[in-house]
């Protein structure tokens, strides 16, 4: 029996209105227009995975609030009934003007990237102002977003010293934290190496010193994250370690590239073009190509797990795949 595909996280576009080092190099080439799917191509695809599980979708990018009118995007999946979680993962920049329209459109839950909690370091990590994210932040929350999740890759050398001060500032502002392990993905361009993993079970640790052991906890839509409770705080803060300790047994997860490629997986450039059937192929065609997919990602996660969990041939890059 197929495996079910319970989330699909869908890149809408791989612009972006900051420069992560380890995520967009500067002169990246952007996909043509014509090239990036519509929003009703989207959601007939989400639509048509339903049968096979589909539950939760996240909108990504590139960053996702850079094209026009998501909020219609928004409106389109959340009138698919099977769908029960729709979120957005966004760098934060200009979430303070958008939030609103997109609650209404029915957006349930935000996750923001913020890598350092000092402007300067935040600067020089992204290019952009730690002050507008925080402003997001602050608007989403009166707006009832719940969930707000914040992602921070911990890069060694570099912000691994405010584990602490991102601990506090989940507490603070009533948001989850999630400590990520920066992964080799985009090939040279991104600069990675051995020695800028810092592994998460370091930052595990010297949290437990300063506020007990960590209770084990869980959390809406947490698929890679092991997630805990801070005692002594009220927040709960999670490890996604891709590096150190791998989840990948059990994957349900699919990737939708803008320009339509399904990605069956992080590790692997390996990837589907599904935009011909989405655009020109009948409703039938578009249920064996689904099929299809998921025989396929069940091959791919097998094959990753045979390896070790390597990464082959990572060389799209992530602004272009969404996290
Ligand atoms: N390693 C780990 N996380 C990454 N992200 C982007 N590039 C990388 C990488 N090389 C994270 C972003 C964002 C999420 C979508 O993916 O910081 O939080």
């Amino acid at each position: 029996m197929l495996q079910e595909i319970t989330y699909l996280r869908v890149s809408v576009t791989d612009k972006c209105n900051l420069k992560c080092f380890y995520c967009r190099p500067d002169n990246s080439e952007f996909v043509p227009h014509e090239e990036i799917l519509r929003y009703e191509e989207i959601a007939r695809l989400v639509k048509a995975m339903t049968k096979y599980g589909l539950k939760k979708v996240r909108i990504t990018g590139g960053e996702p609030l850079v094209r026009p009118q998501l909020e219609e995007l928004v409106r389109m999946l959340r009138e698919i009934p099977e769908i029960k979680d729709i979120s957005l993962t966004t760098n934060g920049i200009t979430l303070a003007k958008h939030a609103e329209e997109l609650r209404k459109a029915g957006l349930d839950r935000l996750n923001i990237s913020i890598d350092s909690l000092k402007p300067d370091l935040f600067y020089q990590i992204t290019k952009g102002k730690l002050e507008d994210v925080l402003e997001g932040i602050k608007v989403s929350k009166e707006l009832g977003y719940d969930p707000i999740k914040v992602n921070a890759v911990i890069v060694k050398g570099l912000n691994e010293d405010e584990a602490l001060d991102f601990v506090e500032f989940g507490a603070e502002y009533g948001v989850e934290v999630r400590f990520i392990e920066m992964m080799p993905i985009g090939g040279e361009l991104i600069n990675w190496s051995e020695e800028k993993v810092k592994p998460l079970d370091e930052i595990k640790q010297k949290i437990e010193e300063k506020y007990g052991k960590l209770i084990p906890s869980i959390s809406i839509g947490s698929g890679a994250a092991r997630v805990y409770k801070v005692p002594k705080l009220n927040t709960k803060i999670g490890f996604i370690t891709p590096m150190s300790n791998p989840f990948c047994d059990g994957c349900s997860k699919l990737r939708l590239t803008a320009e339509g490629h399904i990605k069956l997986c992080l590790r692997t450039d390996e990837e589907i073009d599904a935009k011909p059937v989405i655009r020109n192929g009948t409703d039938e065609e578009l249920d064996r190509f689904i099929k299809k997919v998921l025989i396929e990602k069940e091959i791919s996660n097998q094959k990753i797990i045979k390896s070790g969990y390597a990464f082959s041939d990572c060389r799209r890059i992530m602004t272009s795949i969404g996290g």
